[in-house]
C-alpha cells in the first residue's frame, strides 16, 4: 500500500506575504499561498478553464483567477463564484525555513517508498 509523502517545495523566504506561485512537485502543479504568517498549496489549474492560480492575485484568504477572476478560498478550497467547482487543498507545514507540502500517490503511479 501506497503512502502520502512530504515534499520539501520553497524556502519560507522566497515568496512574500499576500503572494502566490505555481510550483511543480511529483509531477504536479500546485498553487503556493502566502498569507501573513501561514503557506497553504491548492491545486494550480483552476477548475474554470485551467487559469494558472499560482500567478492570480491574493486577497484577504483569497486567490482570484488571472484569467477570469474566480476566487477560491485557500483554507478550504471553496469556489466564490461556483460552489460545485472547489480546488483540492494540500496539507502545508513549515520548518526550518522550508515550506513542505503532503502529497497522497498519483493514482497509476508506482509506489513511493
Ligand atoms: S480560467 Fe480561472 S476563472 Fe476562468
Amino acid at each position: 500500500m501506497s503512502a502520502s509523502r512530504e515534499y520539501d517545495i520553497a524556502d519560507t523566504a522566497s515568496l512574500a506575504p499576500g503572494a502566490a506561485r505555481s510550483v511543480e512537485v511529483d509531477g504536479r502543479r500546485l498553487a503556493l499561498v502566502h498569507l501573513e504568517q501561514e503557506f497553504f498549496a491548492i491545486d494550480d489549474a483552476c477548475p474554470h478553464r485551467g487559469g494558472p492560480l499560482g500567478a492570480g492575485f491574493v486577497k484577504d484568504c483569497r486567490v482570484h483567477c488571472p484569467l477570469h477572476g474566480w476566487g477560491f478560498d485557500v483554507t478550504t478550497g471553496a469556489c466564490d463564484v461556483r460552489p460545485d467547482k472547489p480546488v483540492r487543498t494540500y496539507p502545508v507545514t513549515v520548518r526550518d525555513g522550508r515550506v513542505w507540502v503532503t502529497l497522497e500517490p498519483r493514482v497509476g503511479s508506482a509506489a513511493v517508498v
